[in-house]
């Protein structure tokens, strides 16, 4: 019986390896019978790939936090309206590669926003769809930096102290709400990963159908 289904988000540095891992995730699922939606943070809809070329490249002088804060959540707003909240209630599998908690994470501890601030505009974006599950693939800086594409937006080219804040931001989060996160060491060889993540998510969807 695949009655079930679950709102699982991906976050973690920049060269973490969750975008690979997501992708697994959803052709597993896929496989599997379920049906499920891949979707990534900035974009997944027109209006939001074109957000997300403007706040990863924009060059023309600076965009201030704040501004930042609401171009992300106006992409966020377009894809909860037009696809994550039809699919949740489609009972599809939404799986996203970086949500709200890149926002608190970037902005807050990254940018200095209040975190308050920061839920409060997110959660307008939001229209109730919260995540079920939030899996951190966290990696010390120096490995994600080796691993990254050669040329950086806005956001990879920030210094050392900046992704210092990422890092320990995400394990914050992760250690304030205990039960909608799972950490996973993302040194480990990708293929454990993969098992990891897929056994939980697993668990989680059975565990809900019973
Ligand atoms: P990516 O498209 O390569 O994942 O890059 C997205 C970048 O945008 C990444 O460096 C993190 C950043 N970001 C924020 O600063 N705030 C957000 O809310 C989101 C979704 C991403």
């Amino acid at each position: 019986m695949n009655n079930s289904s679950l709102f699982i988000t991906f976050e973690g540095l920049d060269g973490c390896g969750k975008s690979l891992q997501a992708s697994r995730l959803s052709e597993y699922l896929q496989k599997a019978g379920r049906e499920t939606i891949l979707l990534h943070e900035p974009g997944s809809t027109p209006l939001g790939e074109e957000i997300s070329r403007l706040v990863k490249w924009h060059e023309a002088g600076h965009l201030s936090p704040i501004t930042e804060l609401f171009l992300f959540n106006a992409s966020r707003a377009q894809l909860v309206q037009d696809t994550i909240k039809p699919a949740l209630a489609g009972k599809k599998n939404v799986i996203v590669d970086r949500f709200t908690d890149s926002t608190l994470v970037y902005q807050g501890y990254g940018r200095g926003l209040d975190l308050e601030m920061i839920r409060q505009v997110n959660e307008i974006a939001l229209q109730g769809c919260q995540p079920d599950v939030s899996i951190l693939l966290d990696v010390p800086i120096e490995i994600a930096a080796t691993r990254r594409k050669k040329t950086s937006d806005r956001f990879e080219a920030e210094d050392i102290s900046f992704h210092r804040k990422i890092r320990s931001g995400y394990l914050e989060l992760a250690e304030n709400e205990p039960e909608r996160w799972l950490v996973i060491d993302g040194t480990l060889d990708k293929g454990l990963i993969t098992e990891i993540v897929t056994e939980q998510v697993i668990w989680l969807l059975e565990s809900k159908e019973v």
